[in-house]
């Protein structure tokens, strides 16, 4: 059979086959591309939507469609099996039991499907994994329509603006954000969105005075640096105690931004909403910035009060939505300004600009219409609104992610708590924070961040216990999670510590695990809509099969090499590996041997 009428017998096996189930069918178009060269511009138009019909004859199954008959009559040959089932060559049966089940009928529309069986996903707070007809949908709007780039006049622009200011409308609804009151910037991702707001607060002539919470993501502590003065605050204490002083001068115009987390990407800690509005009620000239991303993947905000919001709330929609990697500030329109006045304008931000023999320019009117600096990612935005109507379909409401989330999280704390080793010792050391429980989502996210000890009480390297959860399959995350002020605190680093441990070598990412007999950093599982209790079940079957009963795995030396004594140097783990293991072991080192450690 032609290679062709193999792609169109697998694209209309039947009424569920059909053609809006067009990301596997370009997958396959892709493949047959290469092979069939320019013939395959006759595939193309074959992904609009069909209503197909079946038919039976001679007691095989056979698809009429009115759209495609001219391809039937062309490639009309389909072969079939006894069972009725499409007669497929090897090399897409593959495919086929991919995404069909026994009886021919399609998996799932909505599960991760093209996820291997045996991968445990434990990394949402890291991206939340996207429903599979979220992607099915996006493919579909964009090959049956045009999207051209916004800001002009012709058919395809208009479409894009259009949908644009539609999927802005929606996103600001999804969070019970009156557009009369708050306003969507569009950005790459949440760090986009802070040091959007980092650009405003410089550009103001008096500058700015910086506050941050402990828990803040690097992102966010970055701010610090165009600051006039910084200060973190070591914990909620603080905070409060600063929200409750009285302003020693009242009269000073110089502005202040406090910020911090929604939820902490360390150990999923939920920090108190409410001191936005404490703080605009106590602090003349104050303006708070959220940093909603890790909160986001399973929080709801409400912002139906908008004289009780935050000013700014930085987010990124692949966190909520697990598609597209795009991201947002949502900005209080009555604090816009702050924003708005930055010195720099862009393609798209400005009305008018003169050059030669004149340097004026007169910026546009609104925040998102000044703030976002040239073309948009409108294609993303695209997707955008398709994540929310899947989102919604398949979730109702962030609430219900959240109840769900939270329930899976308090089984993994609870059964990883209780994990011992034979002589009675705990195997996990558990960071919760001690203000935060996994019986109250207002206090705790569905995040588990642990280290893990041996019998004896030392410290099992965090990349050890990595390595073999990605040799079983699961995804997890370790290290300083870019949130040092966290992770400093729950493994009691202090600053002298960690600038001898990074003299001593120490660098992001690295496996120098454990130092001055701490550990440098943790390790992280995070829940989504999409975890399951068979997700947790796995994992905590690792660490019992894996930590407890392998009780002396982890007595793996490390032996450092220094390639140049100032520049660099490249760290050799000797793994203790055994028989099949011992390729894959060796494929693990190649792959921690990175360009950058390697660079000097
Ligand atoms: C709390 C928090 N803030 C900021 C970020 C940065 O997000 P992005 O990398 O999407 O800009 C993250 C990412 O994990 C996060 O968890």
């Amino acid at each position: 059979m032609p290679v062709i009428g193999i792609c169109f017998m697998l694209l209309f096996k039947s009424a569920g086959w059909q053609c809006r189930q067009s990301i596997i069918a370009i997958a396959l178009t892709e493949r047959r591309c290469a092979a069939i060269g320019s013939s395959s511009v006759a595939v193309v138009h074959l992904f609009e939507p069909a209503s197909g019909s079946t038919v039976t004859t001679n007691g095989h199954k056979e698809f009429k469609d009115p759209e495609v008959d001219q391809v039937q009559d062309e490639y009309g040959n389909f072969l079939f099996s006894d069972d009725g089932t499409p007669k497929i060559i090897k090399e897409d049966q593959d495919y086929y039991d991919e995404l069909y089940n026994h009886d021919g009928t399609r998996k799932d529309d909505t599960w991760p499907w093209w996820l291997p069986d045996d991968a445990t996903y434990l990394d949402h707070a890291g991206c939340t994994l996207y429903p599979t007809s979220l992607m099915h949908r996006f493919t579909q709007d964009m090959t049956s329509n045009l999207f051209g780039n916004p800001h002009s006049a012709s058919p395809s622009s208009m479409l894009s603006s259009i949908r644009v200011e539609d999927v802005r409308d929606r996103v600001l609804r999804f969070f019970n954000a009156d557009p009369e009151h708050f306003d969507l910037v569009f950005v790459a991702n949440a760090t986009a969105g802070i040091k959007m707001v980092m650009d405003g607060f410089r550009d103001l002539p008096t500058g700015y005075w910086y506050g941050y919470h402990r828990d803040a993501h690097n992102s966010l502590v970055g701010v610090r640096e165009h600051a006039n003065s910084a200060r973190c605050f070591a914990n909620d204490d603080e905070v409060e105690k600063w929200i409750a002083e009285e302003d020693e001068d009242t009269t000073s115009t110089s502005a202040r931004l406090f910020a911090y987390p929604a939820q902490s990407n360390m150990n999923g800690r939920r920090s108190p909403l409410r001191w936005c509005s404490e703080i605009r009620r106590s602090k003349p000239c104050t303006y708070t910035l959220l940093d909603a991303a890790a909160f986001l993947t399973t929080g709801c905000l409400d912002l139906s009060n908008h004289e009780e919001a935050p000013d700014f709330i930085c987010m990124s929609f692949y966190k909520i939505f697990g598609y597209p990697d795009l991201g947002g500030l949502i900005v209080r329109k009555a604090s816009g300004d702050m924003l708005t006045r930055r010195k720099y304008f862009a393609g798209g931000t400005v009305e008018m600009v003169l050059t030669v023999g004149s340097t004026w320019h007169i910026k546009r009117d609104g925040v998102h219409e000044t703030l976002e600096d040239g073309t948009l990612p409108f294609h993303n935005i695209v997707a955008l609104g398709h994540a929310l109507d899947v989102y919604t379909e398949l979730y109702t409401s962030p609430r219900n992610v959240s109840a769900h989330a939270s329930a899976l999280a308090k089984s993994a704390y609870d059964r990883l708590s209780s994990l011992r080793y034979s002589n009675g010792a705990p195997v996990c050391e558990i960071h919760k924070d001690s203000l935060a429980s996994y019986d109250d989502s207002t206090t705790q996210g569905p995040t588990v961040a642990f280290n893990v000890r041996r019998p004896d009480g030392s410290w099992l390297g965090k990349s050890v216990v990595e390595h073999a959860a990605i040799q079983h399959g699961i995804h997890m995350r370790s290290g300083g999670v870019c949130n040092p002020g966290g992770t400093a605190t729950v493994l009691q680093l202090s600053p002298q510590e960690m600038h001898h441990n990074y003299d001593a070598g120490q660098r992001c990412g690295d496996t120098n695990d454990v130092m001055g007999g701490k550990p440098t950093g943790i390790l992280r599982i995070s829940l989504g809509a999409m975890s399951s209790m068979e997700d947790v079940d796995r994992f905590v079957k690792f660490m019992k099969e894996w930590c407890v009963k392998q009780d002396g795995a982890g007595e793996v030396p490390t032996v450092p090499v220094h390639l140049t004594p100032k520049t660099g140097f490249l760290k050799v783990k000797i793994m203790h590996v055994s028989g099949a293991e011992k390729s894959k072991g060796f494929r693990y080192m190649l792959k921690n041997i990175t360009s950058r450690s390697l660079v000097a």
